[in-house]
């Protein structure tokens, strides 16, 4: 049976990462995975997270199963997480949230949901997207649309010709937003664009479906929620897909949510019931470990501050790697200006070097981009950056 299996094309970014792990050479630098580094290159256990996980080791009585919606204190504190306590959806009964494994098992059950009750509709991504966004959402049966978003040549999204095309965009269809820290451009939408959209969204019917992976590390936990909090006051109906992956560090716990937000609360629970026969069909329950951290986390006064104290941190690291990198290339950038980097937010950024630029910093001074040219800024650290910034200059000055 399986002979007739074609083999799949490899992962460009994977043979990236296996290239970098066999390189000897003292200097190298990976700018292409897709994961956090602190200023020692590292992915370290959050210090919230281990307290937790001794807490859990004392806590926890039994590994017997949890429902289909995993864990009610995960669900209800990741509400208050997305909207905020006191948001008028919060206790409006019209919110239906499941834990799901990561990011990427919450986007997967908000698009089955999506099309068991409208098996017609479109998802409309921007240009460019996460990479995985198109597999994983197109294999749930959707059939994709794009509208554009960012312009490589000013390095800014293209508000008009994204607008033209999303009021275009037909009832009953579906609008893919990032919520913040966009990947792959850290261009994020302003709070001019989020409003413009959801005037249009409830113009012309169709519904935003939010991924928001970054919560915390763009411009801080509650700026970072401007869209999906906005959007869940004036819209009848909306989706948001949420992660813990980056911003507790849980990326292999498999630990998220799915939000749907509908016009009553009868249909809030219709919806719910729907979303558990998905995940039965597909995995059944969310794996507990990261949801009961979390749970824990958030539900302790201390923990939670601790927690936010770490993440801060984080998140001015990175904005601190794109001051320091704008500016160490820009003292002498050939005529190029890479003041995007600063501005822009979020782990990623495009360098907008040529390609043949990118191959001249993997082979001649083992740096790692992957070809769009995205750069991972937390890959940047104190120890590298002289190293990076001046092989940056060297290949623009050379052309
Ligand atoms: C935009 C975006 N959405 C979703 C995800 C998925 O995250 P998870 O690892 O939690 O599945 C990622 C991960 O890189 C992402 O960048």
């Amino acid at each position: 049976m399986f002979e007739s299996l074609k083999p799949i094309a490899k992962d460009p970014i994977l043979g990236l990462m296996a290239a970098f792990r066999a390189d000897k050479r003292e200097k190298k630098i990976d700018l292409g995975v897709g994961v956090y580094q602190d200023d020692s290159g590292r992915t370290p256990v959050m210090k919230s997270v281990k307290q937790a996980e001794a807490l859990l080791m004392d806590l926890e009585h039994t590994k017997s199963y949890q429902g289909i919606a995993g864990d009610n204190d995960y669900n209800q504190q990741m509400m208050s997480l997305l909207f905020g306590s006191n948001h008028s959806i919060v206790g409006s009964g019209r919110l239906a949230t499941l834990q799901a494994p990561g990011g990427s098992g919450s986007l997967r059950v908000g698009a089955e949901v999506v099309l068991r009750a409208r098996p017609e509709a479109k998802l409309w991504v921007g240009v460019p997207t996460w990479p995985n966004h198109i597999p994983l959402l197109g294999s749930a049966g959707f059939s994709i649309e794009q509208y554009p978003y960012y312009d490589l040549s000013t390095h800014k999204i293209n508000t008009e010709a994204m607008m033209d095309a999303l009021s275009q965009v037909p009832a009953g269809d579906v609008v893919l937003l990032h919520g913040c820290c966009h990947n792959p451009t850290g261009a994020d939408l302003t709070k001019q664009h989020w409003d413009q959209i959801a005037q249009l969204a409830l113009d012309r019917g169709f519904i935003p479906f939010i991924d928001i992976a970054y919560q915390g590390l763009g411009d801080g936990l509650d700026a970072d929620a401007y869209g999906v909090r906005m959007m869940a006051e004036k819209l009848p109906e909306l989706i948001v897909a949420s992660s813990c992956s980056k911003n507790f560090g849980l990326y292999r716990e498999r630990t998220g949510s799915i939000t749907f937000i509908a016009e009553t609360s009868e249909q809030a629970q219709l919806i719910s019931s729907q979303a558990m026969s998905i995940a039965r069909q597909i995995y059944s329950m969310p794996p507990a470990h990261g949801a009961l951290l979390v749970a824990l986390i958030l539900g302790d006064d201390q923990l939670r501050a601790d927690w936010q104290a770490e993440l801060e941190e984080v998140r001015l690291r990175i904005m601190s790697m794109r001051t320091l990198l704008t500016d160490s290339i820009n003292n002498n950038a050939a005529g190029i200006d890479f003041s995007h980097i600063k501005q822009q937010r979020g782990m990623f950024s495009f360098l907008g070097i040529e390609s043949q630029q990118l191959e001249r910093l993997r082979e001649e001074f083992a740096i790692y981009i992957v070809s769009s040219t995205r750069v991972n800024i937390a890959g940047i650290n104190s120890n590298n950056i002289e190293y990076l910034s001046q092989s940056i200059r060297t290949v623009l000055d050379a052309g």
